[in-house]
């Protein structure tokens, strides 16, 4: 099998390097979010639903800012990412907010490792999946940390979207996972002008690819939503609809730009 752990590594070092910037960006709006404003957009809070009482693993949170946006909604969360930056910053703002959560550094794919339990609900989103090269291993974990009856929920960009070259003109990547992309990148998708340079490395994992992986667990599927549209304004050539998601010029209405997925633990 191929050793992936130098392309964790690199990962963590360009995500940590990320969460420097992001935490101060426009994108993340932390100000507005410290004074009460959710990070979840309207899909994944109609499609997850109340999660008032139960207990909510994230799994790649980030700096935790929809971790603690769950928590907000009453939900006993932990998060789980790679990035120590990103978990130094989310245990900051939880404390800072008074947000009762925990939070776990460690690559996903250890996470029975370093975290017990079962969870009623497994939640993940938005720029996840393409940092994992092993969907069967991924989904292990998310049935590992699933409570029977508990419910498993992803919303993420469309693999569409990441056939495309940067400036969103042409396809560039194959659809299906042909193996590790490397990347060289400058900036951030929340800020393209910020000072940092690094090297990451990720997958595409097509929509069969995810789902086979989840229902290979014994997961049942409940629903699979395909939007038309982004909710966050993060790739070259968007426009802003009137309904507040983003599309990308010239290509409105024709690709797919995020997919969801609700699957439930018999
Ligand atoms: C785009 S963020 C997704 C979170 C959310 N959409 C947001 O913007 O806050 C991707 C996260 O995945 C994490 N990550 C990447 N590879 C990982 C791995 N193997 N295990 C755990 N976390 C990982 C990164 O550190 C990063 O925080």
């Amino acid at each position: 099998m191929e050793n992936y752990d130098q392309y964790f590594e690199a990962n963590r070092q360009a995500w940590n390097l990320r969460t420097g910037v992001h935490k101060d960006s426009e994108f993340y709006n932390l100000d507005a979010w410290k004074n009460g404003a959710t990070s979840l957009t309207s899909i994944e809070l109609r499609e997850v639903g109340d999660v008032k009482g139960k207990s909510l693993l994230h799994l790649q949170c980030h700096f935790g800012q929809d971790t603690l946006s769950w928590a907000r909604l009453g939900a006993g969360v932990t998060g789980c990412d790679l990035s120590d930056e990103a978990i130094a910053c989310a245990r900051q703002l939880a404390e800072e907010t008074k947000l009762p959560a925990k939070f776990v550094c460690c690559n996903v794919y250890d996470l029975p490792q370093h975290l017990e339990g079962q969870y009623d609900i497994v939640f993940t989103s938005y720029g996840v999946v393409g940092w994992l090269p092993d969907l069967d291993r991924w989904a292990a974990v998310v049935n590992h940390f699933l409570k029977p009856g508990g419910m498993f929920y992803i919303a993420e960009f469309h693999p569409v979207i990441w056939m495309f070259d940067e400036q969103m003109e042409r396809f560039k990547y194959p659809y299906h996972n042909s193996g590790v992309i490397q990347s060289e990148n400058v900036g951030s998708y929340s800020d393209r002008y910020a000072n940092i340079q690094y090297t990451d490395y990720g997958w595409n994992h097509s929509l069969s690819e995810v789902i086979n992986s989840l229902t290979g667990q014994g997961l049942q599927i409940r629903f699979l939503n395909e939007y038309p549209y982004s909710p966050y304004d993060c790739f070259d050539k968007t426009v802003k609809g009137d309904d507040g998601f983003f599309r990308i010029q010239g290509l409105e209405g024709i690709i797919p730009m995020v997919y969801s997925i609700q699957a439930i633990k018999p």
